[in-house]
């Protein structure tokens, strides 16, 4: 069984500007310069001073995979609503033919599928993603150059006019709603056009500003190629992801291992534990998860192999009593990590 993630009351809908830069470069570390372009687009809605007959904003996110693109829309839903899945998701996946684009709308009336297939892009749709702390939905096509072509021809209308007409030909208003494109175009050439090597580390320690604007370049590069003029002409912001540094991956190291700490506290209850993880134990995780192709991805699975599956297998063989202390290190030779619990 799923069980739903705990919502927390979101603090931050009306703070100050620096309150909420900070909050989330806590859950996107490294990308400051995305960040502080995306902001300012949830402040000028929160002010009420965004401009009519346009979504609140229209943001195209590239860069290399795994580095935090998908996470910053989950990390707004957290602040503003309060949960991380709050908002409305399209994986461009699952829209690569044209007929599977169509269900975004839904189809005319009398056509055949009128009534079995309600489309995903409604006004209710749209405002189920609000909450009582904030009135802007995060609308989210990931991975948008899946998708086929038509995908782009709908969102024409609604990037340039904040409109979305319906099979049923009804329209749903964005005019409340910041619309994000994540995509990895480009994305290949960025990777080999860090030098094999030297990897995102080397890129990352130069002068940050020379090499990002290359990847920018790479990244503009392949949007070119891949839509026409008029559709990135609509779209407020393309932001480049820059590949994660070490103290980056650092950071995710510590974010992971704590929220696997509060999810012992929350899903274990009365049988909860203290985890304590050595300053050599996130070394090992961050020298074996350190990878320029997949970014934090793979220290997102290095994470759960090396710790959290054998954690969770002592915990299934009731080798964990509740209220022990459960200390994590590397073993002698640095192969593995051992799991010791005390008392
Ligand atoms: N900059 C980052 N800060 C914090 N966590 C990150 C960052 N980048 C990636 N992650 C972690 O890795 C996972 C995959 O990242 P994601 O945002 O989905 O990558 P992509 O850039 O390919 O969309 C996230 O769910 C998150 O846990
Ligand atoms: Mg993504």
């Amino acid at each position: 069984m799923r069980i739903p993630p705990i919502a927390t009351k979101p603090r931050l809908n009306n703070c100050g500007a620096g309150d909420f830069l900070r909050e989330l470069s806590a859950r996107v570390v490294g990308q400051s310069q995305a960040l502080t372009q995306i902001v300012p687009y949830v402040q000028m809605h929160q002010a009420g001073l965004s401009p009519e007959g346009r979504p609140a904003g229209v943001f195209l996110l590239l860069g290399p995979t795994g580095t935090g693109k998908t996470r910053t829309v989950e990390a707004l839903a957290d602040l503003l609503h309060g949960r991380e899945k709050h908002l409305l998701k399209v994986d461009c996946g699952e829209f690569q033919m044209e007929h599977e684009v169509a269900k975004l709308i839904g189809a005319p009336p009398g056509y055949l599928g009128h009534r079995e297939t309600p489309p995903m892009l409604t006004q209710q749709k749209l405002g189920s993603v609000t909450s009582e702390s904030s009135d802007l939905s995060l609308v989210l096509f990931d991975e948008i150059e899946k998708a086929a072509p038509s995908m782009t021809r709908l969102l024409m209308g609604v990037l340039d006019k904040a409109l979305l007409r319906l099979g049923d030909n009804t329209t749903v208003n964005f005019e409340r709603a910041l619309i994000f494109l994540t995509s990895n175009l480009g994305a290949r050439e960025m990777h080999s056009h860090l030098k094999p090597g030297f990897g995102f580390e080397a890129l990352a320690a130069d002068a940050s500003g020379v090499s990002l604007n290359k990847l920018h370049y790479i990244g503009m590069g392949a949007v070119r190629r891949h839509f026409t003029p008029e559709f990135v002409n609509r779209i407020d912001t393309i932001v480049t992801y820059q590949p994660l540094d070490p103290g980056a991956l650092e950071g995710i190291v510590d974010i992971q291992i704590a929220a696997l700490e509060l999810h012992i506290e929350n899903r274990l209850a009365e049988r909860s534990f203290e985890l304590e993880v050595s300053a050599a134990a996130r070394r090992f995780l961050l020298a074996k998860g350190t990878s320029s192709e997949y970014g934090a991805r793979e220290l997102k699975r290095t994470i759960l192999r090396e710790l959290t599956q054998p954690l969770a297998a002592m915990v299934a063989g009731n080798e964990v009593p509740p209220e022990s202390l459960v200390r994590v290190y590397p073993d002698e030779d640095g192969v593995r990590l051992l799991i010791d619990v005390i008392g």
